[in-house]
């Protein structure tokens, strides 16, 4: 099954008098429940691509197909955006607003405080967690929204290395249990061949690679074949 369909997909901004293309040229088919990354240089058009599959900004060109026609989307950003005066529980909550049955908030809630090994901290606020805890809370809040595809930029970027190790063991663990669509962003090539079953290679605005990554998880990234991807995916970004 196809959960997305980019075809001919371009974005143009205007800088005082300039045109500035961000993206162009995008055709690209997600399949359901796939893990796809995407990685390319500084200034490529990752986050502008994402922005646009999530409807923050229109397109200038081309046309997106999301099955189903009305897919829930959810986001993570690089920084966890938590709103500052709810506690763990209420951020993750919040994604539920308009759900009626208060139960079944509880429920969804407390199911994923559990898969992410929040629970302990459920009552605490933002102020009182750990960088790698609030990107997990904000992760949560994405999960609880249900969505049909989550999108993510860079959201383990500004953590330190052991935590960004764990958060990815996780995340891998997250994906096989929901089997969501997912389509992560990130500029570490190992990060891209380490979850990706696809690594899309973009730059200069513009798809460079689809390459596919025929690993099982988990990756062992001292393996001949995980090399061998890698390099792959380094010298498209080289080539540019
Ligand atoms: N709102 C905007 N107005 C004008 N130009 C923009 C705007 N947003 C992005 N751009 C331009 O579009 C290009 C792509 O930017 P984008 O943020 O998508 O890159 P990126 O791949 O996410 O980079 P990074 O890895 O640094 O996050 C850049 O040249 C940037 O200057
Ligand atoms: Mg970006």
């Amino acid at each position: 099954m196809i959960a997305l369909t980019l075809s001919g997909i371009g974005k143009t901004y205007t800088l005082e008098t300039k045109q500035v293309s961000a993206v162009a040229d995008i055709n690209l088919t997600i399949e359901t429940g796939r893990f796809v990354t995407i990685v390319g240089r500084s200034g490529c058009g990752k986050t502008t691509l994402l922005r646009l599959i999530a409807g923050l900004e229109p397109t200038s060109c081309g046309t997106m197909v999301f099955n189903p026609a009305n897919a829930k989307i959810g986001l993570v950003f690089q920084e966890p955006r938590l709103m500052p005066w709810l506690t763990v529980e209420k951020n993750m909550a919040f994604a539920l607003l308009n759900e009626q049955d208060r139960d079944r908030v509880q429920q969804t809630v407390a199911h994923y405080l559990k898969m992410l090994h929040l629970e302990d901290f459920s009552k605490a606020y933002p102020v009182q967690i750990s960088g790698g805890m609030a990107q997990r809370t904000a992760l949560g809040r994405a999960l609880c929204y249900n969505p049909d595809i989550i999108l993510m930029d860079e959201p383990l970027g500004a953590l330190d290395a052991f935590t960004r190790a764990s958060l990815q063991k996780e995340l891998i663990n997250i994906f096989l249990l929901s089997k969501k669509t997912i389509l992560f962003v990130t500029h570490d090539v190992d990060e891209a061949v380490l979850l990706g079953q696809q690594v899309i290679v973009m730059g200069n605005g513009r798809i460079l690679e689809n390459i596919p990554v025929p690993l099982a998880y988990p990756r062992i990234t001292a393996s001949k074949e995980f090399y061998d991807i890698r390099t792959q995916v380094l010298q498209a970004i080289m080539l540019e």
